[in-house]
This record gives C-alpha cells, structure tokens and sequence, in this order.
C-alpha cells in the first residue's frame, strides 16, 4: 500500500482517539479552523472580528466579577485565597439558544487571546455538541467519570495545539443524568477540578433550566452563571422563571445577548450582552440592556 492510500484508508476510517490513555495525559488535537469559520465560531486567526470583539467585552465583565481583573483591567497579581473563584456554569432556558456556541467562543477567546488556562466542560449529557464543534473522536468523558470514579480523568481529556485550552467531553450516554449530577461524586469531581489548577478556569457548557433539573443542580456549585438568552425568541416569561430558578440556588446569574440579527441578508452574528448583580456599567452604554440595538 503506498504512501497516499495509506493516508486515504486513515481519513475514512472512523475517528478513534489514539491510543495513550495509558499514559494518563490529554489526548492533544488542533483547532479544526475551517469548522469553526464554517461554524462561525471565534477563530484565532482573526483577531479583529466583530465576535472577537464582542467576547472582549464578555470576557472582561466576566474576569472582573471572578477576582482576575481590577477596573482598570490590569490582572490580578494576587487573588483571595481560600476557595477559588473559577467554575463557571454556561445554561439558558430551553435548547438550540446558544449554550455551546457561546460556552466554547469564550473558551477559545480566553484561551487564545488572553493565554488563561481554560478548561471546557460539556455536561449536557442529553444533547451534546462539544465533541463535534472541535472535531474530536469518540471516547470517554465527564459521566464515565462520575459513575467510575477511578477511570483517569485526563485521559478523557482533549489539549488544544497551541493554547492552554482542554475539553473534557460528555462522556456515555445514561439515564439518571440529575441523580449523577446530585451526587457527592460530581461536587467532589468539581472541587477536585476547581482547585487542581487555582488560576484555570472552568466553562461548564450545561443543560437547559426549563427540561431538566440539571443546570439547576449544577448551579449549586458553580461561582458564576453565565445565562444565554436568545436574542428576540426567547420568550419573556420562559426567561424569568428559569432566572427564578436559577437565584434560589445561586445569586451570581448574568445575561448573556445572544444571535443578534442585523442587516438585510439576515446573516447572524455572535452578539452579547452581558450584565449582572453588582456590575458596574464600564462598558459604553449600547452594549448593556439594550440588546436589541446593540451593535447597529
Ligand atoms: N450567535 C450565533 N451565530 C451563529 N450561529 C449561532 C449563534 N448562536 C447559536 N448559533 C448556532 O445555533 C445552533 C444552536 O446553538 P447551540 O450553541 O448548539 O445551542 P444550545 O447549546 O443552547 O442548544 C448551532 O448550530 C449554533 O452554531
Ligand atoms: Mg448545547
């Protein structure tokens, strides 16, 4: 067999990760550019996009309310000790309102342009999308886990060429997802993770409030809650009760503004809006409550 049908036999075979699981490190992988542009995804290759601009002032609200950044945007050189401040719950009302989408953008946009460790998390075990955002083969991930819990974490883990940014997947798909999720395993796993590297932070991409008690669940025990609303589609009501939800367990819950649409083409663009409890308003005010107008 020469060289080229080897090479042609590899691409069609299924994706498989590769074998060094032994080893106990992250599988490493690089960024799929083409599928994150065809996606319209953040791309570290283009640092001056309207997203990437738009995540700047995402990330930074987001920094500041962690302890990373001062108001003048310098960074922390020391944070508090004691618990860290870093696991931060990605949700939304109901599916397809921009949970992975906007979970992984900021992953990349931290990663990528600020060089913060970054560790993505997908826990929406009934719908998934992490795996197939970065192009990653099938494998083990968050639930195996949870439900053995000797399995090697970081060999279930996924290291992006190039920046300080790891994937841990979902993992197999089972019953009982909030019963797991309730458990002493899961808060046990998160501590484990939130304080394994103090400076790392942690983006977990979560289920819908409205379909299950999951994000609800999670919420508990997560710093900040990033809550994605779509930007004139999410209903009103629909928003509020899942906020409602959401404080019972957890003050820390922002918006996020996503899928603005401008311009006649009806093209879509990745646009936030990001406000929360105790924010001061150091953003120019088009950019904050009114996310309709925001950006035309
Ligand atoms: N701002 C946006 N610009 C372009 N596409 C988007 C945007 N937000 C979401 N999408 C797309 O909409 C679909 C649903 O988004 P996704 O993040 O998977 O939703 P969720 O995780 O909330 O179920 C995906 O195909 C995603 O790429
Ligand atoms: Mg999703």
């Amino acid at each position: 067999m020469s060289v080229v049908e080897k090479a042609a036999a590899l691409k069609e075979r299924p994706a498989e990760a590769p074998a060094n699981d032994a080893c106990g490190r992250p599988h490493s992988f690089s960024l799929d550019h083409a599928r994150l542009a065809e996606l319209g995804m953040y791309r570290p290759d283009a640092a001056s996009s309207q997203l990437a601009l738009e995540l700047r002032a995402v990330k930074r609200r987001l920094l500041r309310r962690l302890g990373y950044l001062r108001a003048s945007g310098e960074r922390q050189a020391y944070r508090m000790p004691g618990r860290q401040r870093n696991l931060i719950l990605v949700t939304s009302t109901r599916a397809s309102e921009g949970k992975t989408f906007s979970a992984a953008n900021l992953a990349l946009s931290l990663a990528f342009e600020d060089q913060i460790e970054t560790l993505l998390i997908d826990a929406d075990i009934p719908r998934p999308k992490v795996r197939s955002r970065f192009s990653l083969p099938s494998g083990p991930g968050l639930t195996d886990k949870l439900v053995n819990p000797a399995m090697n974490l970081h060999a279930m883990q996924h290291r992006v060429v190039g920046a300080p940014l790891t994937i841990l997947p979902e993992g197999a798909r089972i019953d009982r997802v909030s019963e797991l999720f309730a458990g002493e395993e899961c808060q046990r796993l998160l501590t484990a993770l939130s304080t394994e590297i103090p400076d790392r932070l942690v983006i977990i991409d979560a289920p819908p409030v409205l379909a299950t008690t999951e994000a609800v669940i999670l919420a508990k025990y997560v710093d900040e809650i990033i809550f994605v609303v779509e930007a004139n589609a999410t209903p009103e009501p629909a928003v509020a009760s899942a906020i409602d939800e959401l404080l019972d367990v957890n003050p820390n819950v922002s918006l996020m503004l996503n899928r603005c649409l401008f311009g006649s083409g009806g093209s879509h663009y990745g646009s936030y809006d990001y406000y929360g409890p105790g924010d001061t308003a150091d953003e120019p005010s088009g950019a904050k409550a009114e996310g309709a107008s925001h950006g035309t």
